[in-house]
């Protein structure tokens, strides 16, 4: 557990004391969104159900379209054509300050003349909220986000990690039905990331706010989100749980996308799903070892096929060293059996998803 863990006490407080996040039903759903910028198809039939109190995230390379579709569901947006629905109701052209959500940007935005208090607090005070009830609040959500104490500071004398809090703490100010988060770790470097995410998936479980959140990390998304959607050029190409699209691609786009692959007889495969062995059987592919890179506990071996492609297994110490694997060596390797390898050409349609036009 990290140190900015929420204590259970202070969350259980938010929930069912000041009755800070909503229950009830906060599904978010998205039918046929369309979206241009000039000539640019940025969002392309975007069909999508978001269940309520869940964390989903928004998975794709620079580019595909994710901000943009977090800001249409938020109202930064407005789209070209389809539909939001938040909690059963039309909000596609309702303002974003009337849709009771929490807005983390991509871009960190602080009021850097503001105190953290009074960034903390901004939205309830625009709101005309009673002064005694937003400081309250906002002395709570500090607590919760781990900056008890740091209501005088200024932005600028926060670390990365804690400016972040404190933008997730401001989100959560105006009773959110949903919170929005755009790539909000984007920028810490990996610890704090992965400690942050730990953070984040507990805050979201305990508090049921339904949660989107923005990422181009594959990890982040297989750790933290209940569903994934994989987007790519304005298209969700997958919808699923993280074991769902890790385990079972739609296609070559989100096997890549989701973790190394090798490629074996012009199938991709994941390189830890590739089985090795010193006697050919049925009918692995014959290649010659060309480097063993031990990385703890498990061990890369880069191999090289009769046609001079390269390929990579990686296979666990305790294998290597049964194989007695040396460079130069003459071996056989195969697919594993338990995953089905994805041919390339093969574009199944993305389960999980309406059936969309072509
Ligand atoms: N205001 C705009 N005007 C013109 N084009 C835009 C605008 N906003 C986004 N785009 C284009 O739309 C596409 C999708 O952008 P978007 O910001 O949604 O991508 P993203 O998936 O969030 O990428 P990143 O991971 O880099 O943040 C990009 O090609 C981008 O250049
Ligand atoms: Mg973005």
């Amino acid at each position: 557990m990290t140190d900015i863990a929420p204590s259970a006490d202070a969350l259980h407080a938010l929930v069912e004391g000041s009755g800070a996040i909503n229950v009830g039903s906060h599904a978010i759903e998205v039918h046929g969104l369309e979206k241009h910028y000039g000539d640019y198809h940025a969002l392309r039939d975007i069909n999508l159900t978001i269940p309520s109190g869940s964390l989903t995230a928004l998975l794709g390379p620079s580019g595909s379209g994710k901000s943009t579709l977090l800001r249409a569901i938020a109202g930064l947006e407005v789209p070209d054509g389809g539909t939001v629905i938040i909690g059963g109701s039309d909000v596609t052209y309702v303002p974003p300050q009337e849709r009771e959500i929490g807005f983390v940007f991509q871009h960190y935005a602080a009021f850097k003349h503001m105190t953290v208090r009074d960034n903390v607090g901004f939205g309830p005070s625009i709101r005309k909220q009673p002064k005694a009830e937003i400081a309250k609040r906002v002395d709570e959500l500090l607590e919760i986000v781990g900056l008890g104490g740091y209501q005088e500071r200024y932005p600028s004398q926060l670390s990365g990690g804690q400016r972040q809090r404190m933008a997730l703490a401001r989100a959560l100010a105006v009773h959110p039905k949903v919170l929005l988060l755009d790539e909000p770790f984007g920028a810490l470097d990996a610890k704090v990331r992965d400690d942050l995410r730990q953070w984040l998936r507990q805050l979201q479980s305990e508090t049921g706010v339904t949660t989107v959140l923005v990422t181009h990390d594959q990890e982040e998304a297989l750790d933290v989100a209940d569903h994934i959607a994989v987007l790519n050029e304005g298209r969700i190409e997958q919808w699923g749980s993280p074991r769902e699209v890790y385990e079972t691609p739609a296609n070559t786009f989100v096997m890549s996308f989701l973790g190394p692959t090798a490629k074996l007889r012009g199938e991709l495969v994941r390189p830890h799903d590739l089985v090795l062995s010193k006697r050919q059987i049925d009918d692995a592919v014959p290649v010659t070892v060309e480097r063993v890179v031990h990385l703890g506990f498990e061990v890369r071996v880069e191999l090289r096929d009769g046609e001079s492609t390269d390929l990579s297994a990686q296979i666990t110490r305790g294998e290597a060293s049964r194989l007695e694997l040396a460079v130069g060596d003459q071996i056989y390797v195969r697919p594993g059996l338990h995953v089905d390898p994805v041919a390339p050409d093969s574009a199944q349609p993305a389960p999980g998803l309406e059936k969309t036009s072509a």
